[in-house]
Order: structure tokens, then sequence, then C-alpha cells
């Protein structure tokens, strides 16, 4: 029996990656912490060795935590704290099973993602990126009358896929451009929302052949895996520009590259792909008009700390048996009566 007085063991975690300070200071300062400070994520094996026994386990969305990663940890596993607002990394089911709460960071990083998503849309649209290659390569001869013309954003039609708080964000900033806004969700919005944003609800099918520009934002299940498939991609507009700040397999890639390749489409801009990293040698980026960032949509200084401390608390709030501030499954603790 420990003495009275004694102090309890710190909980053991494992932290798949550095993080910003925000985040890693805490966790460092209550927990006996072991951080993997590798740039590249821990190889699964490391992975699996690293969780043994530990209390709690704060992941990244590189990070697959399955049955088999569950089982490795052990029955001391009380939290997987992900940084990331997705969380198709983890089975969460497999968490929810054995009582581990799974948390997330939403809400933090809403605007942020909202801006790169405008800046890969406005990028692809006035042809930035192009342009810059174009002036490196010594092309610059003089001001050309229809040299790297595209299409105007201001005034044009905007669908949105998926109206949650980033699609929202999104459909903001598109009212400052005068832009049309149409959208398809699982199920239509509040009027009220629709009303603030002067958006109107249409099937996917009639979003993909009136817009102009098609900016996605679902999460990655089973129902959106390729929903941006091959016939889906021929029903748009051959002008039309498809932004994806979601999650690569929510369009199906190669159709993507044929589809571009043959100008059924205009252009394409990704935060995201499928794998990530593309391979250097992918198909996609032999092409002018795709435009490929690494999955960088979060990634302000700002919102990338604030991701770390909500992080940092949920495991924190997880390793001490107190409810999660951000859970994914709340159906772990007892009394849940639904969302
Ligand atoms: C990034 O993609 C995230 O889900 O936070």
């Amino acid at each position: 029996m420990a003495e009275a007085g004694a102090s309890r063991p710190r909980p053991r975690v494992f932290v798949a990656r550095l993080i910003p300070d925000d985040g890693l200071a805490p966790v460092v300062e209550a927990c006996e912490a072991r951080v993997w400070e590798g740039e590249l994520p821990p190889p699964r094996d490391e992975l699996l060795r690293a969780v043994e026994g530990c209390d709690g386990i704060l992941t990244l969305l590189t990070d697959r935590v399955d049955d088999e990663l569950l089982d490795r940890a052990g029955p001391g596993l009380k939290v997987v704290s992900n940084f990331a607002v997705g969380f198709d990394n983890v089975d969460v089911d497999a968490c929810t099973r054995r009582g581990i709460a799974v948390g997330n960071t939403p809400g933090v990083l809403t605007e942020t993602t909202a801006d790169l998503a405008w800046a890969l849309l406005m990028a692809a649209a006035r042809r930035v990126a192009e342009g810059d290659r174009y002036v490196r390569a010594g092309r610059w001869k003089t001001w050309g009358p229809m040299l790297l013309m595209g299409p105007d954003v201001h005034g044009a039609t905007l669908g949105i896929v998926g109206l949650g708080r980033i699609g929202q964000a999104v459909a903001r900033r598109a009212m400052g451009f005068g832009m049309t806004i149409l959208y398809y969700d699982t199920r239509p919005a509040d009027p009220s929302i629709e009303g603030e944003l002067g958006a109107t609800f249409v099937p996917l099918d009639d979003l993909l052949a009136r817009a102009d520009f098609v900016s996605l934002h679902v999460n990655l299940t089973e129902e959106t895996r390729h929903l941006v498939n091959a016939a889906r991609l021929r029903s748009m507009n051959s002008d039309a520009i498809l932004v994806n700040t979601s999650r690569g397999p929510v369009v199906d890639q190669k159709a993507l590259f044929e589809a571009l390749r043959d100008g059924a489409i205009g252009a394409a801009a990704l935060d995201v792909t499928d794998p990530e990293p593309i391979a250097a040698d992918d198909p996609l980026l032999s092409l002018d008009n795709c435009l490929v960032v690494p999955h960088i949509a979060s990634a302000s200084r700002a919102t990338r700390g604030k991701m770390a401390a909500m992080a940092a608390a949920n495991l924190l709030a997880g390793v001490r048996g107190e409810r999660l501030p951000t859970p994914v499954n709340p159906e772990v603790y007892e009394g849940y009566e639904g969302r």
C-alpha cells in the first residue's frame, strides 16, 4: 500500500512528434513524457513499442490508432489526444469499446484553414504559382495582353461541399468577393446560417454542374471516400477550379489527373493528397494546372500553438480521469445522453 502522503507516480504518456511549447511544456511538466523528436513520424514498430504501458498518447494525423496499437498500449490507456480536428487516423469505435476517450482540436483552426482554402482558390484562379515558375525560368520577356489569363474570382459562383465550421468560414470570405454561394451537405443548414451567408442548398450534382469554384470541407468517412469521382469531375464546368483542404481520399486522384489533363476541369489546388506525401513523380505534379501544397492549412504560428494547447489539455484531462474538453466520443462518459 502506498504510504500516506507519498506522491502518486506521474502519468506515462507518449507524444508522437515535437509540437509547439504551448502544448509540450505543460505535458512534460505534468507527466513522465517520452517525446518523439524526429522530423518524420515514428515508424510503426517504434510507435507500437513507445505506447506500451502508457496512460495517454498524443498522436498526429500521420499515426494510425487501431486495435493493434490499443492492444500494445495495454489496459492502462485512458486517452488518445489527436493534434488535429480530423480524426480519420483513429479507430474511434475501437477506442470507445475500450472506454478510451479520444480528443481533437476543433474550432481553433477554422479561420486559418479557411484562409488557406482561400489562398489556394485565388492562387489557382490567378495562376500565381505558374506565374512565379514562369518568372524564375527567365521566360518573362514583356507585358503580354494574353499572358497567364484566368477566371475572375469576384462575382463567380462558389460551391461549398460541407457547410460545417470551415465551410462557413470560406463562405464568409466569398461574401466579400460578391460571389454566389451554393452549398451541399448531408442536410440543409439552419435557415439563420443560410441567411447570414446568403448560401443556397443544392444537390451535389447541381452544385458541381453550376459552380465556377468547388471547395471541399467534409470529413473523410466511408461515405465521402472518392466523393469526387471520375463521373462527377466530368460533370463540372470545363473552367471550374477544385480546391481540396479536407482529406486527399475525398477525391479520386487518378480521375482528377485525367480530368485536368483532358481539360474536363480548369485547375485544382490541393492541400491534401492521397497518399501523403504525394510521390515526387506523381503525374499530377507534371501538370501546370495543378497546385499542391504539403497539408499546411492550419499552419499559422498562432493556430498551431492553440492546437498544441488544446491537445495537451485533452491529454492531461484524460490521464487524470477527467472529461476531455473536446471529446470526439463523449459516449465514453457515464450519463452521456447524446450530442
Ligand atoms: C488537419 O488536417 C486537421 O485535421 O487538423
